[in-house]
């Protein structure tokens, strides 16, 4: 089941994602929340913050799993996606230090960093809220357009498109990892629910395509039509060409 929210504008996006997530954090405080990087989650991680910092909102028993980080990026480097957490979430609120999980980005077996990957979140009771951004061309976290379904966290090759695009945060294109670690569809899809947010009208043909009756690996995000508990939640200019009654604003379900 999918639940549609279309929200005025990026900031009322943020304020309801952050409230979605505050509520599953009261209802259960030790939730395992899966994490997104990206510009369109940032707006919600302020309004976390924001709710922390009036104390309304304790993160103290929660737990982490990340979506995907760059192959061959230490913890620390400026454009690691751990990093990422660290500037815009993690080190503003009171989340445990111990349990904050990220694939890893430096591995010497990738087999077996994927796998533990997997196992540690089965370890944790798996994801009880997976955030998601949606790629223009469909993609949840690196699951590209492909053949088929990757089920498993597994190790991607970035497209050149992706590595040129990339290039701009990165002191030039040959410093861009060729290649990163994601969740994959079924780790994905295992979370209890999932919270997909999206902004802009770039978006709007990549939120269409996810009510299109049809589940196809070559737009990955298709594949959320079969997940019990989505709730996607998006400005009108991503909502734009969904269906009229999506347009009408407040909750939809499909
Ligand atoms: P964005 O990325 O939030 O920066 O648009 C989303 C994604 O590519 O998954």
């Amino acid at each position: 089941m999918i639940r549609v929210i279309v929200t005025e504008h990026y900031q009322e996006l943020s304020q309801k994602a952050a409230q979605l997530l505050a509520a599953q954090l009261q209802k259960k405080p030790d939730s395992v929340i899966g994490f997104a990087t990206g510009s369109t989650p940032i707006g919600m991680y302020k309004e976390l913050i924001n709710s922390y910092n009036r104390q309304e909102i304790s993160f103290d028993k929660m737990s982490t799993f990340n979506l995907d980080e760059y192959v061959g990026l230490t913890k620390d480097h400026p454009q690691s996606y751990y990093h990422f957490m660290q500037e815009q979430l993690f080190s503003h609120i009171n989340v445990r230090l111990e349990n904050i999980q990220f694939p890893p980005g430096i591995f010497t077996d990738a087999d077996r960093a994927c796998q533990s990957y997997e196992d540690a979140m089965k370890a944790a009771g798996g994801v009880d809220l997976q955030i998601l951004g949606i790629g223009v061309n469909g993609h949840i976290g690196f699951n590209e357009p492909d053949q088929q379904f990757t089920l498993y966290t597994h190790i991607v090759e970035l497209a050149q498109k992706t590595i040129e695009s990339n290039a701009r945060f990165f002191g030039s294109e040959d410093e861009v990892p060729r290649r990163a670690i994601t969740m994959g569809i079924k780790s994905i899809m295992d979370a209890r629910s999932i919270l997909l947010l999206a902004s802009d009208r770039n978006k709007a043909e990549a939120v269409q395509q996810i009510f299109s009756g049809k589940v196809e690996p070559q737009i990955p995000a298709t594949v959320l039509q079969l997940h019990p508990d989505v709730t996607l939640v998006v400005d009108r200019e991503a909502a734009s060409l969904l269906n009229e009654e999506f347009q009408t604003g407040g909750v939809c379900v499909w």
